[in-house]
């Protein structure tokens, strides 16, 4: 089966081709064509600008996903495609495109939600590399990105319980405003990781929010502002100051995460932690959370770095998964026509 994936739900435009054969895996193409640089200079996503880029790159890069893959429309044999949730004008440019060539090549679409793209990242090989799919449930999945902070238990292809998220600001999100705080540049991630390295993380004494309520949720809001306090009362804010508080802040990040995932593995029969999104790219926080659970025998399972970010293949793969297993794709003719769907910009896991 062949898979055409469709990604657009924020400033990343991407397109993929997902190849799976009796659950082997390989991505035969994974296109993203990033905005950041359009952003950047507003140091954030402007949600107008955003949906505007996607109506230019769409096309182009569906075109160029089939042809890296030596394919044609006439070779698909399932598109799936970005729900939500994401830009409402963003997710729009992508479902509305997925529509309209399903419609004229007739070809079945499924709508994915682009956080169980974001769950199930891990599985995927390096473009032409074969993979096989594995199904081992239960697992704990982590997704850490600019835009959502959520713990969830995946139970099976299509049972997800959501243990907690974020109440404010997502960890991403997070490192963005620190980064500004700082002076350095959009997106703040790579940026406060890099400092991060030349830094010491116990320089700065800095909350781990929520840690000490039992639950799931967690909250970076309160981190963000206790930086800015610090950051207020230093006078000399030189190359020394920037890399201390780039790892104490990076340090406070990976504690939260960690503790929150204690407690998770304390209340469920968890054997797999996965996590995903774009802070998932963080060498440290990659690095403890292996070298912490390893003693719980507990296996830590990363993105390539490549699919950490929002990427098509995900889709595709999230989308081949629902659909083989069991969840009917639309047909324009069929009952529920995928002509109907709509985005939907909140979407939640369920
Ligand atoms: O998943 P993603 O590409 O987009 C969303 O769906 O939000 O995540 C982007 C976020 C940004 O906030 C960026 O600063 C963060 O991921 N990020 C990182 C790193 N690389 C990207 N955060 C920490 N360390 C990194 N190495
Ligand atoms: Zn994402």
């Amino acid at each position: 089966m062949k898979i055409l994936g469709i990604e657009t739900s924020c400033d990343e435009t991407s397109a993929s081709v997902v190849e799976v054969v009796q659950d082997n895996i390989k991505v035969l193409s994974n296109l993203v064509n990033s905005q950041v640089d359009i952003h950047a200079e507003y140091g954030g996503v402007v949600p107008e600008v955003a949906a505007r880029q996607h109506s230019k790159d769409t096309i182009p890069i569906i075109k160029q996903a089939l042809s890296d893959a030596n394919l044609a429309f006439t070779d698909i044999d399932l598109i799936a495609v970005t729900q939500g949730p994401g830009l409402a004008g963003s997710l729009m440019v992508g479902l509305e495109t997925a529509k309209t060539i399903a419609f004229v090549q007739n070809i079945p679409l499924i709508p994915v939600n682009h956080l169980v793209g974001h769950l199930w990242s891990w599985q995927l090989k390096l473009p032409k590399e074969l993979g096989k799919i594995k199904t081992e449930f239960p697992y704990l999945g982590l997704i850490v990105s600019g835009g959502h902070t959520e713990l969830v238990l995946v139970e099976n292809y299509h049972k997800y319980k959501v243990l907690g998220r974020t109440v404010d600001d997502a960890a991403g999100e997070a490192f963005d405003k620190v980064a500004k705080i700082l002076g350095l540049a959009y997106p703040g991630g790579p940026e406060i990781s890099k400092k991060a390295v030349l830094g010491r993380g116990d320089k700065f004494d800095l909350p781990r929010p929520m840690t000490k309520k039992r639950n799931f949720d967690f909250s970076f809001a309160g981190l963000k502002t206790a930086v800015l306090y610090k950051d207020k009362k230093i006078k000399n804010k030189n190359k020394e100051y920037v890399n201390d508080m780039a790892a104490s802040f990076e340090t406070a990040v990976i504690d939260t995460l960690i503790q929150k995932l204690k407690i998770a593995i304390e209340n469920y029969p968890i054997k797999i932690i996965a996590i995903s999104g774009g802070v998932s790219a963080n060498k440290k926080l990659r690095q403890e959370i292996k070298s912490t659970f390893a003693k719980n025998n507990i296996e830590v399972r990363v993105p390539e770095i490549m699919y950490t970010g929002d990427n098509a293949a995900m889709i595709a793969l999230a989308g081949y998964l629902l659909c083989n297993k069991k969840q009917a794709a639309g047909t324009a003719s069929g009952k529920k026509s995928y002509l109907e769907l709509s985005v939907n910009p909140n979407m939640k896991i369920k």
